[in-house]
């Protein structure tokens, strides 16, 4: 561990293992499983990751490469990348800096700048995962988006045209103008109208809403997919899972495909994001932006299932662009 002067602020600097690097982290994004992962719950959270001692939380990030350690021979100090830190061993991107398997970094895509960059992995991997790898989307599919207005969902609207599917998002009416922006063929009020009744789908996403499964199934073509990406349901001990777990027990004596996701950071995963990004089929939309002193309240407004896009974390400038607005100031 290494520290460094800022003029005042003393911040430590992790040393990188072997396989590793350390990024200087200029955004960092947040979502849903933070939250989880602070009030610990449901409570199966408490037990797969307690949280002990001083330990640093957030997965995505996007900065600059600070020092690398063994064996990295991909990244050299100064590279602008983006990616996921070690954020569920506490050496995430809630700091200025942290560390991140070499693997799990690429160099940040031209056509985002570093916030939007910082809100892409782990909310767009999950949508690939849940649209792509758990439904197999296809050109020509009917698939509906429950919460085409959150983090997942509106990635997974973008994903789901990108494969060439006809889209139907439902969202809160405060969203619709965004989720239509995204390419949505149709966009449902959930609160006027139930998505469900305008099926047969080929495909469900669920990110929010917690419908019955049963309900969920009446909308599917014979051989349909529901994928249940999470939900936040009220009060309920297990949270969303009760309903993935009965899901895995019902789909091995149905025609329908029912798919509890249990997405994870990958490198195949985040170069076919990175590659969406490049071609222009795919943009996160930053709904909140706040400072990293500020993190506690960005979680609070973040609330349980109601996110709108993503809210990033603007933890240090680049180094010359703090220089020009210290010149600015003059
Ligand atoms: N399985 C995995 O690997 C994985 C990975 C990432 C996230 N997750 C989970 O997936 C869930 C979504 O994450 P997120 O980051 O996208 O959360 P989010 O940003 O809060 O989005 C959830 C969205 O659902 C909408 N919604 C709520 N009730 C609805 C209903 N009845 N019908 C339609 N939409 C409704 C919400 O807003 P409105 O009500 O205003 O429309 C909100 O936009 C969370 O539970 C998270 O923990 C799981």
């Amino acid at each position: 561990m290494g520290q460094v002067d800022g003029g005042g602020d003393e911040r430590d600097i992790p040393s990188p293992g072997p396989g590793e690097v350390v990024v200087e982290v200029h955004a960092a994004g947040i979502d849903a499983g933070l939250v989880h992962l602070l009030e610990g719950r449901p409570f199966p959270v408490k037990l797969a990751l307690p949280l002990r001692g001083d330990r640093v939380l957030g997965i995505d990030i996007a900065g600059t490469v600070h020092s690398v350690g063994e064996s990295v021979t991909a990244w050299a100090p100064g590279d602008a990348v983006f990616g996921a830190a070690q954020g569920l061993s506490g050496h995430g991107g809630l700091a200025e800096f942290a560390r991140a398997r070499s693997e799990h970094l690429l160099a940040q895509p031209s056509t985002l700048d570093q916030e939007e960059a910082a809100v892409v992995p782990v909310s767009a991997t999950a949508a690939l995962h849940a649209v792509r790898d758990a439904a197999h989307v296809a050109a020509g599919h009917r698939v509906l988006v429950l919460g085409a207005g959150g983090g997942v969902g509106h990635f997974a609207v973008q994903i789901a045209k990108a494969l060439g599917a006809h889209v139907t998002g439902a969202c809160s009416p405060g969203k619709a103008a965004m989720v239509e922006s995204l390419g949505a063929d149709v966009v449902i009020d959930y609160t006027t109208q139930d998505p469900l009744e305008a099926g047969p789908y080929d495909a469900i996403i669920d990110t929010g809403g917690h419908r019955p499964l049963r309900h969920m199934r009446r909308a599917l073509t014979r051989t349909g997919a529901v994928v249940l990406v999470g939900s936040e349901p009220e009060g309920a001990p297990l949270g969303g899972l009760s309903r993935s777990l009965w899901a895995a027990l019902v789909n091995p004596f149905t025609r329908h495909r029912l798919v509890m996701l249990n997405s994870s950071i990958g490198s195949q995963a985040l170069q076919d994001l990175a590659e969406l990004i490049e071609a222009g089929m795919l943009r996160p939309v930053i709904h909140a932006r706040y400072p990293l002193e500020h993190v506690s309240t960005a979680v609070q407004q973040l609330g349980r299932g109601r996110g709108t896009g993503k809210t990033v974390i603007t933890v240090a400038q680049p180094a010359e662009e703090a220089a020009w607005a210290r010149f600015q100031r003059r």
